[in-house]
């Protein structure tokens, strides 16, 4: 391939030698086929080698795994993640799962309907969208037989969500998980008290795991809809599990349905999400999403590592962040003159 672009560049020189015009020709062909391969490799995942793009960072950064807060939520306050999977997904995108915010999980588990030795856990059921809601129950199942005091909280993913989990974390630390709740973006139709969007990713405390598996022993929750996340929302209104509000202090979503840019850039900044499906009334634009965001969905495998660097990595010069989950804030940017001197 290098070769030939070679014997390109030279035939363009050639070309400007007897016409200018012929190189404006060779520019734009230039052109065309350089942003075809950047497409083409934002597309095609399969072409990213996990270890390269963040092996400059990753691990060496003593980054907040020294602040004393952080450092206490992660054996306090232990995430179980597991991520809804299919066979075909292994390369082109669990691997940079795996890579990049599965890392600060304290348990993973990777659910198929095969086992492999990714690992991933083989659930007995077929693949298909119809048979998402078996996968589920299964992998509930599983984890209640196997995992139910290996952790506090029990979060489920796609394998194209990217989630933030000290700021999972740290919503988590403020509530009790032997109580009955359950946590992610709210939707309101179909279940009275609404159901997490099963893309932003949802949480269950192990009561609300409980119950869920006692739901399907006792048969007051059903496989009545292929609908996942709407069928498992409708089993915690039965089984008495509370769906949280999990906006901010600002009133700033956490758990996001789409990726950044859907929520994040919109003409008029004034305008609501899809008002049919978001339970809060939640607006487009920069006030979309709390500074404290734990998921966005429908990432391709390089914006999973754009996102691990733009959360762990990029810091502008000078600013001094203010670490005030809590406090009402508006869009005034403060920079500390003393730090930039
Ligand atoms: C997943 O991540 C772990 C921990 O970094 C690593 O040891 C393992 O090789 C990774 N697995 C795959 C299949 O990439
Ligand atoms: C898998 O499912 C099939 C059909 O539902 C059942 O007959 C079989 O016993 C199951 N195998 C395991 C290991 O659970
Ligand atoms: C926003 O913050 C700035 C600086 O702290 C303050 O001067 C201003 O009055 C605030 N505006 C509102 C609307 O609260
Ligand atoms: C600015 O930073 C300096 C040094 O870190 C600190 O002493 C000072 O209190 C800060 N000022 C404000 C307004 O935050």
């Amino acid at each position: 391939m290098d070769g030939c672009w070679h014997v390109f560049l030279i035939f363009c020189f050639l070309f400007f030698q007897i016409s200018p015009h012929l190189l404006l020709f060779c520019g734009i062909l230039l052109g065309f086929v350089f942003v075809q391969q950047l497409v083409y490799l934002r597309i095609e995942g399969r072409t990213l080698t996990p270890a390269h793009i963040l092996s400059s960072h990753a691990k060496s950064h003593a980054w907040n795994k020294k602040a004393d807060l952080v450092q206490s939520l992660y054996p306090r306050v232990r995430v179980l993640c597991w991520i809804m999977t299919r066979p075909e997904n292994l390369q082109k995108r669990l691997q940079h799962v795996n890579a990049t915010w599965a890392q600060h999980c304290n348990l993973v588990l990777y659910m198929s309907s095969q086992s492999s030795d990714f690992p991933t856990v083989g659930l007995n059921v077929s693949e298909g969208r119809s048979q998402l809601y078996w996968k589920t129950i299964r992998a509930f199942q599983h984890i209640q037989k196997h995992h139910l005091q290996h952790a506090d909280w029990f979060l489920k993913a796609d394998d194209d969500t990217f989630v933030v989990l000290e700021n999972l974390r740290y919503l988590l630390s403020q509530h009790d998980t032997e109580k009955p709740l359950y946590f992610g973006h709210k939707f309101r139709p179909f279940v009275r008290q609404g159901y997490m969007s099963g893309g932003a990713g949802y949480v269950l405390s192990r009561e609300a795991l409980r119950r869920f598996v006692q739901g399907f022993v006792t048969g007051r929750c059903t496989h009545f809809s292929s609908l996942e996340d709407m069928a498992l929302g409708r089993c915690m209104e039965i089984m008495g599990v509370k769906a949280v509000d999990t906006r901010d202090a600002n009133l700033r979503e956490t758990f996001n349905p789409f990726w950044p840019d859907k929520h994040l850039i919109h003409k008029d900044n004034t305008k609501k999400q899809d008002s049919l499906y978001s339970y809060y009334k939640t607006k487009l634009g920069p006030e979309c999403c709390s500074d404290f965001v734990i998921s966005f969905h429908y990432l391709r495998a390089a914006d999973m590592y754009m996102l691990e660097y733009y959360t762990y990595h990029l810091r502008p010069f000078g600013y001094k962040y203010r670490f005030n989950p809590h406090h009402h804030q508006n869009n005034t940017i403060e920079i500390n003159q003393t730090n930039t001197q």
